[in-house]
């Protein structure tokens, strides 16, 4: 498998991680009590940063290419940048929901209940979706010229969060992930568990 898919693949376990923190405290809000909303707010301030300028664009580099293969990619490329685009205003729009339950310390916002449950599961639909429908076809039909082509397309950015020099703003974030896997890897029987978040090799 090429760096880049490997990277791209990386990024969305770290994601699949992120999502599973963003339910966690969908949860909690839900049942009355006060989530971490710093966490909220990193994490949407990370889906930004790196998935919306560097995994989205490295993503349909790789589109671009493999719509050169055969017209029937064309169909994954439309529907792939029109879901980066609905999650880009996603992003914003539960963000500013957030914004919104931060200055109502004393009632659960719905809207943001709600919101972030939908955000959570289109988020893991599209990531899914770009597994067997980008990912499976580019790995199995792009040749060793066409990912010189794509890394060349390719801007490869380290990741404020996952990778080893981690941003202050992501510290915090990082630390809460850290102890996670952790606890998930001290719960699991044997064999271990690989950890649910990966640095990537860049
Ligand atoms: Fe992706």
């Amino acid at each position: 498998m090429t760096h880049i898919m490997e990277n791209l693949l990386t990024d969305h376990r770290n994601m699949s991680v992120l999502l599973d923190v963003l339910d966690q405290e969908i949860r909690v809000y839900s049942a009355g009590n006060r989530p971490d909303f710093e966490t909220l707010t990193c994490i949407l301030e990370y889906c930004v940063d790196y998935p919306e300028h560097y995994h989205h664009p490295n993503e349909e580099a790789v589109a671009n290419r493999l719509i050169l293969q055969g017209p029937s990619h064309a169909a994954t490329l439309a529907s792939l940048s029109n879901e980066h685009a609905e999650i880009a205003t996603m992003t914003k729009q539960f963000s500013d929901l957030i914004s919104v339950a931060i200055a109502e310390p004393d009632s659960v916002n719905q809207a943001v209940v709600e919101y972030g449950r939908k955000f959570t599961a289109f988020y893991r639909a599209h990531m899914g979706n770009e597994e067997s429908t980008l990912f499976a076809p580019a790995t199995e039909t792009l040749t060793d010229n066409d990912w010189k082509i794509i890394e060349a397309a390719c801007a490869l950015h380290p990741d404020p969060l996952f990778d080893e020099h981690i941003q202050d703003a992501y510290r915090a974030l990082h630390q809460r992930i850290v102890q996670r896997a952790e606890k998930s890897r001290a719960a699991s029987p044997l064999p271990m568990s690989a950890p649910k978040y990966q640095s990537r090799a860049c």
